[in-house]
């Protein structure tokens, strides 16, 4: 009669670690599903982070890091992915000369219609309902590659927040260009915002573009 006993209850262990198992196989094979859609959506164009769930995307470009800075500091606020707007050529310190009328910069912000080009610009916008796109001033405008990128892309049904950075210069018109370049999506007027903008400050940003 033991020996029955031993037996049966070997068997119920056996059971419940074989049932154990293929449960934990289970749940690991949902998580990797994600993790590889998630890496799927992070290998377009340079998405930063990326989560399936998530509703707020804060697209920038920066050519030397100040308005990354900030666009880091939304996505951290809002629970956003990020998405970096990269050049096809890359700005070198003397296209973004200023001072020079014949730079690279200049003369795309003297021609409305300069397109430069973007690179791997692959980034999907379904999915999300507020994006944020930030962008520094040039010349008190948006920079022309910030018109390729919303021509390039719908924005049906969305809520579009610009924001830039400046040496002090406000938004300006740069975020109703924008707008009008892009023909779609709710865009808000956006700001300015400073790169010492305080944690407070920042929120109440985010809270009055809700
Ligand atoms: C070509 C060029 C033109 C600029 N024009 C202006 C301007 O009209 N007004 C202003 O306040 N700042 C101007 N700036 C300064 C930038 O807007 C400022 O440094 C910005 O924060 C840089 O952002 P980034 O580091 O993300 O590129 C200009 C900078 C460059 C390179």
């Amino acid at each position: 009669m033991k020996r029955i006993i031993s037996i049966a209850l070997v068997f119920a262990i056996v059971f419940a670690f074989a049932a154990c198992k293929a449960n934990t196989n289970k749940e690991t094979t949902a998580n990797s599903g994600t993790a590889s859609q998630a890496q799927t959506t992070e290998n377009n164009g340079k998405q930063d982070t990326t989560s399936s769930s998530s509703k707020t995307l804060v697209i920038y470009f920066s050519a030397t890091g100040t308005t990354k800075g900030v666009a880091q500091r939304i996505a951290s606020a809002t629970g956003g992915d990020l998405y970096e707007i990269t050049p096809a050529e890359p700005y070198s310190d003397a296209d973004l000369n200023w001072h020079d009328n014949s730079s690279r910069t200049t003369k795309e912000q003297n021609d409305k219609s300069a397109r430069p080009a973007i690179a791997n610009d692959t980034v999907k916008l379904d999915g999300y309902d507020t994006i944020y796109i930030g962008y520094p001033i040039w010349w008190g405008e948006e920079p022309r590659i910030m018109d390729t990128f919303v021509e390039a892309h719908s924005f049906e049904g969305k809520t579009v927040i610009p924001f830039c950075t400046s040496g002090g210069s406000g938004i300006g018109s740069s975020g109703k260009n924008l707008a009008q370049l892009s023909k779609s999506g709710t865009w808000l007027n956006g700001e300015r915002l400073d790169v010492g903008i305080s944690d407070s400050d920042l929120q109440g940003f985010i809270n009055e573009n809700k």
